[in-house]
């Protein structure tokens, strides 16, 4: 059934796997309310898969494995990318902008490899490529940099935007589990990709952050110009005396402007127990955005699932629908794709959390903190433990002042050649400012 005059965006959908088939049901649900909100009646012309035989409760009649059936039909307006990947769905939507299509797509690793040949490919078509879904999925924090804080200069984002990494870490921290643990309960829960090594390096996390990064500062950030660090060497001892010591530890993407220029890691901290950021727990993420003139903003929410995702998916549909036949706007309109000057780690300044583990010998702490001393990192606050039921084994925890990192490094080195070292030292950064 037409509403109105009957004026329709075809839309052809490229993948209806968990994300897909549920943006299926969510617009049919909405259908009307979206001819109220845009007077546009959209409706799926087609729909691409891999295997056709699949039960998906989708209409069979619109389910195709010849993706020439979207690309080549010159009546669909708009082409919705959740097939995922950088292969097929780069070249199925170059070849959709190509034929005149606009996209709307939830793939993350897609804009992060090539967001800037796509958006200039859709800028001179006068198409409109929109990813609200392609960073913490129902939390509208790409349309908030985009338009909400277009007029403000944003110096700080700091992010928990990966939920795998936060639901192990809640999981190790609340019920003592080692990280294998958490990862297993994470994998049976739902809470994880079969795979897990894109969300436990760190890279997930990162290719977000390159994003935001990208539309926060109006530069091309590319993932791999991000410091990473992931949160699989993590140990339940950290985990248990930072407790102690007052801090949870959470795994954030942060982008901060300084002076000279951007700082960009994607890394674990330690964070006060009191910190807001402490508190969004499991698969929840939070992102902090600070603007010069704003201040502090804090988003949060599901970061992930086939519902939030699929309404941010459906967000974006309704923008261009709204504006059809404009085709002038993108996401990325006003990046300049220079090259900024990024921080090294190494130059990058924090206060630090080290574990020492040790076989107890008098004057061990002594040689560390002499070692540390010169190497120009002062000490806040030190504590050491003996490990029970294990002969002589010990761990020396230190809280420091701030310090450039390329010295603590150096100290770390020192502290290697030491005869009464047990086992590799832990170093986590306090804090994101
Ligand atoms: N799941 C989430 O919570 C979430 C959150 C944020 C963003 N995303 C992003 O959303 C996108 C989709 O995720 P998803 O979880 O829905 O993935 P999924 O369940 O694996 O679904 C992928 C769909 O694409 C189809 N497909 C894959 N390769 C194809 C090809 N070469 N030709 C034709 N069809 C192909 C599959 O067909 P078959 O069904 O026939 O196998 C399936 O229907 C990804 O980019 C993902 O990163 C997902």
């Amino acid at each position: 059934m037409q509403n109105g005059n009957g004026k329709i965006i075809n839309i052809g959908l490229l993948g209806c796997g968990n994300v897909g088939t549920e943006f299926v049901r969510l617009l049919s649900q909405n259908r009307d309310m979206i001819y109220d909100k845009t007077g546009m009646n959209v409706d799926i012309k087609k729909i691409l898969v891999k295997d056709k035989k699949k039960k998906r409760g989708v209409p069979e009649s619109l389910v195709t494995n010849n993706p020439d059936e979207i690309l080549d039909d010159k009546k669909i307006d708009l082409v919705v990318e959740l097939i995922g990947g950088t292969d097929k769905a780069k070249e199925y939507v170059l070849r959709a902008i190509d034929a005149g299509k606009h996209i709307v797509t939830a793939n993350k690793a897609l804009i992060a490899a090539h967001g800037k040949t796509l958006i200039s490919m859709a800028n001179n078509h006068k198409r409109r490529i929109s990813f609200e879904a392609s960073v913490c999925a129902g939390i509208p924090i790409i349309r908030s940099l985009r338009e909400s804080l277009a007029s403000d200069r944003i110096d700080f984002i700091c992010g928990i935007v990966n939920g795998t990494c936060n639901y192990i870490l809640t999981q190790m921290g609340s019920y003592n589990l080692t990280f294998q643990e958490a990862l297993k309960k994470a994998i049976e829960n739902g809470f994880c990709e079969p795979d897990p090594a894109l969300d436990i390096t760190g890279k997930d996390s990162a290719q977000k952050l390159a994003i935001l990064a990208t539309l926060a500062f109006g530069s091309s950030i590319e993932t791999s110009s991000i410091y990473t660090e992931g949160i699989d060497h993590m140990q339940q001892d950290d985990i248990r005396i930072t407790s102690r010591l007052g801090f949870k530890i959470k795994h954030v993407a942060i982008a901060k402007r300084h002076q000279n220029g951007i700082e960009l890691r994607v890394n674990p901290v330690l964070l006060d127990k009191k910190n807001i950021l402490s508190n969004v727990d499991n698969e929840f993420n939070a992102v902090i955005v600070s603007g010069a003139a704003t201040g502090d903003l804090i988003f949060t929410g599901k970061g992930a699932g086939p519902m939030p995702t699929s309404a941010a998916v459906l967000s974006d549909v309704i923008e261009i629908a709204k504006e059809t036949g404009e085709g002038k706007r993108s996401n990325f309109n006003g990046v300049k794709w220079s090259n900024p000057d990024l921080i090294k780690i190494d130059d990058t300044e924090n206060s630090f959390y080290l574990r020492i583990p040790i076989y107890d010998r008098p004057g061990a702490i002594g040689s560390i903190t002499t070692i540390l001393g010169e190497n120009g990192v002062s000490i806040s606050r030190a504590d050491a433990e003996l490990i029970p039921d294990k002969v002589n084994y010990g761990n020396v925890c230190l809280l420091t002042h701030r310090c450039v990192e390329s010295r603590i490094k150096s100290a770390i080195k020192e502290i290697f050649n030491l005869q009464f070292l047990r086992g590799i030292p832990t170093l986590i950064r306090i804090g994101y400012h």
